[in-house]
């Protein structure tokens, strides 16, 4: 293999990227950002591969979530914290219903650019270049708003810098005392799921009073009111990825400072393409996703490229191949690299597999298929003796109308009450706590 540096990508063919006219502009912010201060650091992204070593072990569970695209108009503090609050009342119902320690991860603090099916996007006779995210161009169908603006690339980096301040807030200044267990749960929250997640943290209170009494408190035991909370989106758009690596001073490795994980996209995971070559040489822990078509020799070039020392923790692939396809494809792939003595990190992610569109027109998922996807993916790990160790959902803190069914049942004709998405349906609070407790229900029941 050549040698890996900072832009030895720029050699190969880098799909998915926006055609940029301003080709001067995009040099003077790619150095400007190359010069600003990494987002996450390289002590961070360590620990956490550590944590997810945990994982592959079969020791704890990944929760990986958020937008499927963040965005320049509706970014403000209520959306952070309760996308924030919904992550960690998910983690203490797999915590505490599931018996598993949790490590959270969010979909946030980067989670930018999308790859799109077509080049362009054509209404009415007019043909315009698609929407690939806020970092990029803009939503509207106007041409203006569809040229790639290498500005927007600042303009996310400071987002994503004021995302993370209130994150770190969040994380270790008080919101995450699990005290406020109760004050986690939203205002708008309802149902069934809402009272079993308050009847929960009743018993959690009495927990924390008996220790109390025993001399365990959040005065004398950190883990108790602070927490660890890490930030992951997908690598897409590598000019950006490449400005913010850094090299460490203390190993002299080289770390993606843009989050503590990146992953690769199923579109953009071909074994001989720039996301590959770009992320060999950072040694942040990885995520791949792997949709249906994934065959046996991808699996095993994506983990000789990206994880050549075998190294635990590293490499996580994400599966989304879809409700039905799922119980086709991966107990194959699963049984023929299974004897391969690889260290992999297996998560679901029910989203992408399972997206359809509405009678009304707007993109959903069902509540039912996610489910079920995931109940298959545990099932086939249970079968084949590997691990499933993890979840990858799209999922917002807000109160939206974007995934059907469910017990709160949103229908399709009620997906118009709050369709808020910049891209993909997202998970509801009240979808996702639900979702969790019946992953803690399969938690609790399994083996390792
Ligand atoms: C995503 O996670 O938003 C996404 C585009 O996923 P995939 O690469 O699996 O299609
Ligand atoms: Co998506």
């Amino acid at each position: 293999m050549q040698e890996w540096n900072l832009k030895s990508w720029r050699k190969k063919v880098a799909l998915q990227q926006p055609i940029y006219n301003d080709i001067k502009l995009l040099k003077e912010v790619e150095e400007e950002l190359s010069k600003f201060p990494p987002l996450v650091f390289a002590g961070e992204a360590r620990a956490l591969k550590k944590h997810l070593a945990k994982v592959s072990r079969g020791e704890a569970f990944l929760l990986q979530g958020g937008d499927c695209a963040e965005s320049f108009a509706d970014f403000n503090t209520i959306k952070i914290r309760d996308l924030f609050k919904v992550i960690l009342q998910m983690a203490v119902v797999l915590t505490y219903a599931g018996a598993s320690p949790v490590v959270k991860v969010g979909r946030l603090a980067g989670q930018f650019a999308k790859p799109r099916s077509n080049d362009t996007e054509t209404i009415d006779g007019v043909t315009l270049p698609s929407y690939r995210g806020d970092i990029i161009n803009g939503m509207a169908f106007e041409a203006k708003a569809r040229e790639a603006d290498p500005k927007r690339i600042l303009q996310a980096y400071h987002q994503c810098a004021a995302t993370l301040n209130l994150i770190r807030a969040f994380a270790q200044g008080g919101l995450a005392n699990l005290n406020k267990v109760q004050k986690w749960n939203l205002d708008f929250a309802h149902g069934a799921s809402t009272d079993r997640y308050l009847q929960m943290t009743d018993k959690i209170n009495q927990a924390l009073a008996f220790m109390e009494a025993c001399g365990i408190n959040t005065t004398n035991t950190p883990t108790l009111r602070e927490t660890e909370f890490y930030t992951s989106h997908e690598a897409l758009l590598l000019n950006y990825e490449e400005s913010l690596t850094r090299q460490d001073h203390l190993t002299g490795q080289w770390y993606d400072c843009s989050a503590h994980m990146l992953w690769i996209g199923e579109r953009t995971r071909n074994l001989e393409g720039a996301h590959l070559e770009f992320l060999r040489g950072v040694d942040n822990p990885l995520g791949v996703k792997i949709g249906p078509n994934a065959t046996k020799e991808d699996i095993l070039g994506i983990c000789e490229i990206l994880n050549p020392n075998n190294e635990a923790g590293r490499l996580n692939f994400i599966i989304r191949m879809g409700a039905t396809t799922i119980k086709e494809k991966l107990p194959k792939l699963l049984e023929s690299i299974k004897n391969e003595g690889r260290e992999i990190l297996w998560s679901i992610d029910p989203m992408h597999g399972n997206t359809i569109k509405a009678g009304s027109g707007y993109k959903t998922r069902n509540f039912d298929s996610i489910l079920e996807e995931v109940k298959s993916f545990f099932e086939i790990h249970r079968s084949i003796g590997t691990y499933a160790g993890g979840v990858h959902l799209e999922m917002t803190g807000e109160d939206v109308t974007e995934c059907v069914g469910g017990m709160q049942a949103i229908t399709e004709e009620n997906l118009g009450c709050n369709y808020n998405t910049q891209c993909d349906p997202r998970l509801n609070a009240n979808q996702a706590i639900e979702l969790s407790f019946l992953i803690a229900d399969i938690l609790k029941n399994r083996q390792i």
